[in-house]
């Protein structure tokens, strides 16, 4: 990703100095800070406060954590697996990373474990990267069919989309940004309408700095609103990422997902969702089953952060402490509201059969 006119990626390491650095995303949009990460304690708690953040994101780090774990400790492997395991439990990126590293590292001799699981951490990262500009490719495909077939020749593609999907929750690109960006890059005219994505505002703080980086035209709407810009005619498609999906096309994803999808499916809007393959749960047979939704703190709720008119950084409370709050930060919408799946592979269909040729064997 371009900032300011320099590549970044959202975790990189430098050999020149053996670091291993992360965009901090708790800092933006206010402010563009790199962190390091200098132990495993680092890594998990970068995880756990969302400092990286995106399903797979999460997965590249937790392969990082296990590389600087293992370079403090080389008989570590296991406590740094347990550690990572869990912090953040719906996205099953993390539990593919790990299990990925623990069959990669189980019978590396100590002496150069720490310098295997480098090499691992890193390539990764170089998949993750590759595999997300290929969501964006094939993806771009489907934007440029939908922009020839509107019927308001010369009007932007109106693209609706939720949370975080872009290169900060990847390692660069991202998935459903990715689209975008390279649709955006082939010409296609595009404006994009950011839901807010409360309650952490991963769609207000991150999408749209990402999207004022690459210059896409974009405009923030609360996510109340979704249901309104496509009851209007103002979306021709919805894009979102994902943190999980069933064996029969389910797809979870941050909170607010589903009633897009619901409202989308009751004005014909196509809804897609863009995710690698690693992303896929063929574990997970269908939304009938549970999976892990993660609950978040209160806080996240009652309080609101940002800069106040002094130009500080302020929290403010904007709610009482007496009422009960309840923070789900994932839903899933069934695969029955599912246009189709972008992934590394091409566009496939949100069932069964379209998904089990796609599985991993290894
Ligand atoms: O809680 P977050 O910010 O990690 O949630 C992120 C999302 O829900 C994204 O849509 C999903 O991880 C896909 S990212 C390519």
């Amino acid at each position: 990703m371009r900032v300011e006119g320099k590549e970044y990626r959202s975790i990189w390491h430098e050999p020149a100095t053996d670091q291993v650095r992360i965009i901090d995303q708790t800092r933006l949009p206010h402010h563009f800070e790199i962190r390091t990460l200098a132990t495993l304690a680092e890594a998990c708690e970068a995880i756990r406060v969302m400092r990286v953040r995106g399903a797979p994101l999460i997965g590249v780090t937790a392969a990082f954590g296990v590389y600087l774990a293992l370079r403090e400790n080389p008989a570590g492997l296991a406590d740094a697996l347990a550690q990572l395991q869990g912090i953040r439990p719906t996205a099953v990126n993390l539990r593919w990373a790990l299990d990925r590293a623990a069959r990669t590292l189980a019978r590396e001799p100590a002496d150069s474990i720490a310098t295997r699981a480098l090499r691992f951490a890193n390539k990764l990262a170089d998949a993750d990267s590759a595999c997300c500009e290929a969501i964006g490719e094939h993806g771009s495909v489907l934007l440029e069919r939908l922009w020839r077939g509107k019927t308001r020749r010369g009007h932007p593609l109106q693209v609706l989309t939720h949370c975080n999907a872009g290169a900060l929750a990847a390692v660069d690109w991202g998935t459903a940004l990715a689209v975008i960006f390279k649709a955006a890059a082939k010409g296609i005219p595009l404006h994009v309408w950011v839901d807010e994505t409360r309650p952490r505002n991963q769609g207000a703080a991150l999408t749209c700095w990402e999207l004022r980086q690459a210059g896409v035209e974009h405009s923030l709407i609360v996510d109340s609103a979704a249901g309104h810009v496509m009851s209007r005619g103002m979306a021709d498609v919805c894009i979102t990422g994902s943190d999980r999906v069933s064996a029969a096309g389910d797809v979870c994803n941050k909170i607010g997902t589903y009633p897009l999808a619901l409202a989308a499916k009751d004005n014909q809007v196509p809804f897609y969702a863009a995710l690698p393959l690693s992303t896929i749960d063929f574990d997970w047979s269908s939304m009938a089953a549970p999976i892990p939704i993660e609950e978040r703190g209160a806080g996240e709720v009652s309080m609101a952060s940002g800069i106040g008119a002094d130009g500080e950084e302020a929290e403010v409370r904007q709610y009482p402490e007496s009422s009960a709050i309840r923070n789900f930060a994932f839903d899933i919408t069934p695969a029955r509201l599912v246009s189709g799946i972008i992934t590394e592979r091409g566009v496939v269909g949100a069932n069964r059969e379209s998904l089990l040729p796609c599985r991993e064997r290894d």
